[in-house]
Formats: C-alpha cells, structure tokens, sequence
C-alpha cells in the first residue's frame, strides 16, 4: 500500500521525540495506562490496512465514542436533532459549563461533554435497551462483534465524575435532558468506556471515508449526514484546539482523553493513533504530531 512507507516513516520519527504531557489521572483507571504506548493504524476504503507499534493493544475511547452516538442519533432523528443542541466550535474544554447557563441549556455542538450529554439522552428515549442495541450499532460498523464497554473504566469514573453530573443537571434545569440524570450518565460512561485497538478504530470510522456507508455496502449515514458529522469533526473534534488540530493536519478527526485520536481522509481512508500523554488542552501529544507530519508527508489534506 502506497500508506505503508510514509505511515512507517513518521512512526520512527515521532516515536524518537521524548514523551511530553501526562496521562489523563482524573478518571483513577486511566492513569493506570502506560504512557509510552504509541500505535498507529491506516484502514483504506478498498480494503487494506497497515499498523505498526502498540496497534493491536486495546485502549479506552473515550470522547472518539461521541462521534458514533451522534451518528446513531442522526441516523434515528435526522435533521430534527438539531433542535436540542448547536453546531458551532466551542472555544472551550471539552467539560466546561460557562456556555450553558447563557445560552439555556443548548450545548454549542455534540462534542462537548454537555452536547454528548443530550445525544445520550436522545438514545436512552429513542431506544428500548439502550447499552445493548449501542454496542450492536458499533459492532455492525465494521463487523466486529468482539467490541465490548470497559465496566472497570465505566465504573471509575461514574465514581468522580462530579463534572458530568453538574452538566448534566444544568441542562436538565433547562428541560433539554428528557430522562433522569442518573441514567443519561449511566449510558454516557458506558460509550465513554468502549475500548478497541487502532485497528480496530480506524476501521470503525471507515463509513464516515466511505460516504457514510459501511465496506459491505450498508447505508449508516445519508451522504450529507456524512458529511455533517465530518464537518463537526473538522471543527469542534478537539475543543479548544480543534482549530490547531485543523491547522496543522488538515482533516476532519476526534480526540480522547485515552490518548486516542481518529482522522479521516474522504474518499480515501481512516487512521487511529494512540498515545496516552496528553497535551494541556486534553488531546494526545505524539498523536496529534503524528497526523501532522504524516499529512505533510503524504500530501494528501482535505486543503
Ligand atoms: O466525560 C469525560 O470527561 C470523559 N469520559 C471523556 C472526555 C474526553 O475524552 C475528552 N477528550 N479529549
């Protein structure tokens, strides 16, 4: 595969830089995560794949999980979705509540905690077993029935996640959660806990490359739904460093507090990196230099 070199290449380069930043320590599982994990998987949409480093170890997903509870909410609500919360960057972290008190209880965009707080909430009313048929969504995407939630990491952090409970009741106040606080929390550390490997990963978001259609042919997203959760990637998928994200790489991706961050190329293929040091606004250090060198090198961006 034309990847394989490059993917190689950029991996050696970025695995000599010395680690920078930390693991995330405040979901107490987490930091339990060796910080010198680096891995890398490329997925292309005819099908071939290269990995190289800690690719086939799995990782927690944490945030990146917030991009296929939106697609499946989109999928059942479509353009009506857009009622409960907005679209815009929010220029802040990704747990920050100062937005929703002035602006109601509509959160900025899906990505933020308190925006996947309300697609949870969406779920838990739209379906009947909400845990099981998510993870029947996930595992459907790429036909991999061995994806599973993490009850440990669920678990550890529903037992600090004061935070998410503050958001979740603001937007409660304002009548934008439906369900009781308890459960819509409940679900959203379950997608929070989903783990996968980078293989694993990349070829999850192969439907968003592929015009929101599965490798088997299986329509997930419209074609312009596709393109909508690409946009909000492109965006809003690293907070207050999506901008910088977008800057230096060029393409529409998501982040988690794991270290994992997925990009995708339209039409072309998706790449997951993990690494579990994180930069200071939350994103994956070696990750984020990674797609960076690796879209200079390939010369292939969306710009
Ligand atoms: O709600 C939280 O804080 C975590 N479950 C997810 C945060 C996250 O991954 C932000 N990503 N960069």
């Amino acid at each position: 595969m034309y990847f394989d070199e490059i993917v190689k290449d950029v991996f050696q380069e970025i695995n000599l830089l010395e680690g920078r930043g930390e693991v995330a320590s405040y979901i107490p599982e987490l930091r339990k995560v060796d910080p010198e994990k680096f891995g890398v998987y490329l997925s292309t949409i005819d099908n071939s794949g290269f990995g190289i480093g800690d690719c086939y170890e799995a990782f927690s997903i944490q945030s990146i999980a917030k991009v296929l509870s939106l697609s499946l909410a989109y999928r059942m609500l479509g353009e009506k979705i857009w009622e409960r919360l907005g679209v815009e960057p929010s220029g802040t972290a990704f747990n920050s509540l100062v937005q929703l008190e002035v602006e109601n209880g509509i959160p900025r965009n899906p990505f933020i905690n308190a925006g996947a707080l309300v697609i949870s909430d969406i779920l838990l009313t739209k379906l009947d077993h909400p845990k099981e048929e998510f993870l029947a969504f996930i595992r459907s995407l790429s036909n991999n029935s061995k994806i599973n939630y993490s009850p440990r990491i669920a678990t550890s952090e529903k037992n600090v996640g004061y935070r998410n409970v503050a958001l979740c009741n603001l937007i409660k106040s304002f009548g934008n959660i439906e369900n009781e606080p308890a459960d819509v929390l409940d679900f959203y550390f379950n997608l929070c806990s989903l783990e996968v490997n980078c293989q694993e990963l990349s070829n999850l978001f192969l439907f968003l490359a592929n015009d929101g259609c599965t490798l088997s042919g299986r329509r997930v997203l419209g074609q312009s739904q596709a393109k909508r959760v690409k946009a909000l990637m492109q965006t809003c998928g690293f907070y207050d460093e999506s901008g910088e994200f977008s800057f230096k790489v060029g393409l529409p991706g998501k982040s988690g507090v794991g270290g994992g961050i997925v990009a995708v190329h339209p039409k072309q293929y998706a790449i997951a990196v993990w690494s579990p040091r994180l930069n200071h606004k939350g994103n994956s250090y070696k990750g984020m230099k990674f797609l960076e060198e690796f879209t200079t090198k390939s010369q292939l961006s969306i710009f």
